[in-house]
């Protein structure tokens, strides 16, 4: 009998791709496309081929363009149902396009034309609906516009103003029409534009306490995006866990200091990507695994699956070592070696009253003997790269 491949896919993994990413024909700004484009249902088909896929998602106008007729968008809905019932596909996330089109050339919902807000904020309601046709349930706000070339070209405060007011219409409308969306919003520090507003997922996750329905929102991480601005993304990513706020996730990978590649996922940053997976798996994130990536420019279609192939088996061989790395007797005696627990301490520590504080203030610490307590993270670091060699 074959053996069976312990890291091939199932749709429980709940891998999605979008339209965009294994559809991009490998244009970049100093090149034309170097694949030949593919129709919605082409690429459903493609991921069908793929197999173990669970998604696909959109932007409003991966599906339908933006200048499509009504005869035209009912006829590419139609093929695009067919074939998502053929390859067995969900479409979990939408999204709206504000950031192709010139009338956002200088911001959407922040645009300084009033026009250009309320034209996005309609474009978006229209997004929604079609999402909706196909049972999304999260929807993503990428604000690729939503900044400035030139500081002197905006108020950013009026600027954040105008966002909180879009983001709080569409929540009511989401309300209003009973969607049941939850919104995911995403942040990212650069590219298209000079400076973007909220740049990372920690102004996003302040952000949205500022909201109406603040309940209704949460975050979008981009492994990337957060890359891109030399931060760690598996410390964004705790932060979002920790704030409730984890909605979606965008797994992909960049090398620092490099244009926006949007690489396969892990295939740079192994210990991060390691890190992500077991922040994931350990606080048991259940939403869509979105791989927001595109095949190199040089691949043909053949490549590209292998790359949509490839991403949910790195996933998978990741998933099985962090298992082996919780389970590892070394480096989980290591790790309880590090970790010094005083229950009584913590007790006091916990919530403040003011005993407690009295307690604290009266407690005798040796700065000394507590300083020179081991910590091997040099072994643990080691050890950690040899189970993730494959030595261990
Ligand atoms: C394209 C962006 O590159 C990506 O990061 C984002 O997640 C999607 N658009 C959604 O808008
Ligand atoms: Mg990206
Ligand atoms: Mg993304």
């Amino acid at each position: 009998m074959a053996k069976q491949n312990p890291y091939a896919p199932t749709p429980a993994d709940r891998f999605t791709f979008g339209l965009w990413t294994v559809g991009n024909p490998g244009r970049d700004p100093f090149g034309e496309p170097t694949r030949p484009r593919l129709s919605p249902a082409q690429i459903v088909e493609l991921l069908g081929q793929v197999g173990g896929v669970h998604g696909v998602n959109f932007h409003d106008n991966d599906l339908v363009p933006i200048d499509a007729t009504q005869a035209e968008a009912e006829q590419i809905k139609r093929d695009f149902r067919k074939a998502l019932r053929r390859a067995r596909l969900r479409v979990p996330m939408a999204t709206t396009n504000l950031f192709t089109d010139p009338v956002f050339k200088d911001g959407a919902f922040t645009s300084n034309d009033a026009d250009v807000r309320a034209y996005a904020i309609q474009k978006t309601m229209n997004g929604m609906h079609l999402g909706a046709e196909f049972g999304a349930k999260t929807y993503v706000f990428w604000g690729g516009r939503e900044g400035t070339d030139t500081n002197v070209s905006k108020d950013p405060v009026q600027a954040t103003g105008w966002f909180r007011e879009a983001i709080n219409f569409l929540c009511r409308y989401n309300r209003d029409q009973r969607f049941g969306y939850r919104f995911a919003l995403e942040a990212k520090p650069n590219e298209p534009r000079g400076h973007i507003f909220a740049p990372v997922t920690g102004s996003m996750l302040g952000f949205i306490s500022t909201l109406d329905l603040p309940d209704m929102v949460g975050v979008n991480p981009e492994f990337a995006h957060e890359q891109m601005a030399g931060l760690n993304f598996p410390q964004v990513v705790a932060e979002a866990i920790d704030a409730g706020k984890l909605f979606h996730i965008d797994l992909n990978d960049q090398e620092a200091g490099r244009f926006d590649q949007d690489l396969r996922f892990a295939s740079q940053s192994y210990k991060h990507a390691f890190f992500v997976a077991k922040l994931l798996i350990d606080y048991r994130y259940r939403g869509p695994k979105h791989f927001d990536s595109h095949a190199y420019r040089t691949a043909d279609y053949a490549d590209v699956k292998a790359f949509a192939a490839g991403s949910m088996r790195s996933w998978k061989i990741l998933e099985a070592k962090v298992y082996r790395f919780n389970r590892d007797r070394r480096i989980q005696n290591l790790l309880g070696k590090i970790h010094h627990d005083r229950p009584q301490l913590a007790r006091l520590t916990r919530r403040y009253s003011k005993q407690n504080a009295k307690a604290i203030l009266n407690a005798e610490f040796n700065r000394k003997k507590l300083a020179a307590r081991p910590l091997p993270y040099e072994q643990l670091d080691q050890l950690l790269f040899d189970l993730l060699m494959g030595v261990r």
